[in-house]
């Protein structure tokens, strides 16, 4: 019969005890009942805690294993004070599955914003990892780690770090230059895909998350956020969980926050189709963006058809951008006909220079580009930009 083995250093306390005072007898006698009791069997082991530990501003750790921010770094388990989260309406990414983390300082708090990105406390970090399903009809089947990204709010602003992963799936390192990953999946029809997943560099972050001067978080809005998700116990709301636990201050009542819709639920068309420009090309189609010298701006508020000009969603607008791609068209959208609308073809092509947009993928979003053929269908050509 099996003894529950005692633990090392009580082993080791125990044998210099008896070399050192000769006091076996004692000892054993003095030994807790529970070392040798089979009728009260240990409780099942607790995991290990793992806490954060966060590098020092301007010095960020060579490998994410030492940022300690899983339980079980494959299985991507967080660790204490590491929350998942998902967005409404997600960036697409060349059809990766991605996870998504917060880690917030031990009484750190969030501060509401109801437009812009969350007021983050510094020593806040967002976690954002990339991976193919074998399959994607299997999505929580096997899959290929392929980068994880990390945003970390340091005295003097955020600081964007990704970490690219081994093919043994065992660790990954801080690579700032970017890299192509050569993979492969099954996608949603059932066809073997070959993608050169592109990494990007770091510089390339802030072409997405800079806006004006300051790099901001583009998931951590209310209006992504504002979403169920189950943490174990059943499907609660993301703002409410968080400022259930203290995490988040200032939180109005639902009726009094604006959220986006999923891009390919069921909800109206055109509230759809802005959830999608507010994920997909808001970052840099914004005031303060990228891209806002084009003036074709498809943030949600100023894509709202009651309050805001169509011009700002490329209704009838001449491309303001010199060089810009067209395709030989002459408006980014010419109400009623995709095929000559430059969004579209714009939206369609693979080609550096054309592609829309131009960072962040490399395969052409079906999903997405009927979406937004549907929407500019849909509208009454009425005299179209004549
Ligand atoms: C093509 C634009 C684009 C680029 C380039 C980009 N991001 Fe993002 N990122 C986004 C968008 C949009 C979101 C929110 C939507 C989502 O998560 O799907 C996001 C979310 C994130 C998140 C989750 C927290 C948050 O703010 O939403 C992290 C972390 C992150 N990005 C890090 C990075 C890092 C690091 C880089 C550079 C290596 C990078 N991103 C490059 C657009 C981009
Ligand atoms: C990483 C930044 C970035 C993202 C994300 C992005 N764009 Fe752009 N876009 C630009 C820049 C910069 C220009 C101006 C230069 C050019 O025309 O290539 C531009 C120009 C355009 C134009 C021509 C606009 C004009 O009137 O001059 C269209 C149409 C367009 N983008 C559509 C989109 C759509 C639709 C999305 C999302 C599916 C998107 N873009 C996402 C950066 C971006």
């Amino acid at each position: 019969m099996q003894r529950p083995s005692i633990s090392p250093s009580l082993a080791r306390l125990r044998s210099s005890l008896w070399l050192a005072l000769g006091l076996a007898t004692l000892l054993a006698a003095a030994l807790p009942s529970a070392c040798s009791s089979d009728a009260d069997p240990r409780p099942e082991p607790e995991p290990p805690v793992v806490v954060v530990t966060p590098p020092e501003p301007g010095a960020p750790w060579e490998s994410l294993s030492e940022w300690n921010l899983y339980a079980d770094l494959r299985a991507q388990e967080p660790a204490e004070r590491v929350l998942p989260f998902e967005v409404i309406a997600p960036l697409f990414s060349d059809y990766t599955k991605k996870r998504r983390f917060v880690h917030l300082p031990e009484g750190a708090t969030i501060a509401y914003a109801s437009e812009g990105p969350l007021g983050f406390p510094v020593g806040t970090i967002l976690v954002k990892t990339f991976s193919y399903p074998a399959d994607l009809r299997e999505p929580e089947g096997e899959e290929r780690i392929l980068e994880t990204r990390i945003l970390h709010l340091e005295p003097n602003g955020w600081a964007a770090h990704t970490y690219v992963w081994n093919d043994e799936q065992t660790e990954a390192v801080r690579l700032v230059a970017g890299k192509f990953i050569d993979a492969s999946f099954v996608d949603a029809s059932g066809q073997a895909v070959q993608n050169l997943y592109r990494v990007p560099n770091t510089n390339e972050c802030k072409d997405c998350h800079q806006n004006q001067d300051s790099f901001v978080s583009l998931g951590g809005r209310s209006r992504q956020l504002d979403r169920a998700y189950d943490y174990g116990e059943g499907p609660v709301n993301q703002l409410e969980h968080l400022a259930a636990l203290g995490w988040l201050e200032g939180l109005p009542p639902a009726s009094e926050r604006t959220k986006l819709v999923d891009p390919f639920g069921s909800d109206e068309l055109s509230l759809r189709v802005r959830s999608y420009f507010d994920a997909n090309c808001s970052a840099c189609h914004t005031t303060g963006g990228n891209a806002s010298q084009s003036s074709l701006l498809l943030d949600f508020a100023a894509t709202d058809p009651e309050s805001q000009p169509s011009s700002n969603w490329g209704v009838c607008k001449i491309p303001t951008s010199a060089g810009g791609a067209t395709c030989g068209h002459t408006y980014d959208v010419v109400p009623g006909d995709p095929d000559r609308s430059i969004m579209i073809c714009r939206m369609a092509s693979t080609d550096l220079e054309v592609r829309m947009p131009p960072l962040g993928i490399r395969l052409v979003h079906a999903e997405g580009l009927a979406l937004v053929r549907q929407w500019i269908a849909s509208m009454p050509p009425e005299g179209s930009c004549q």
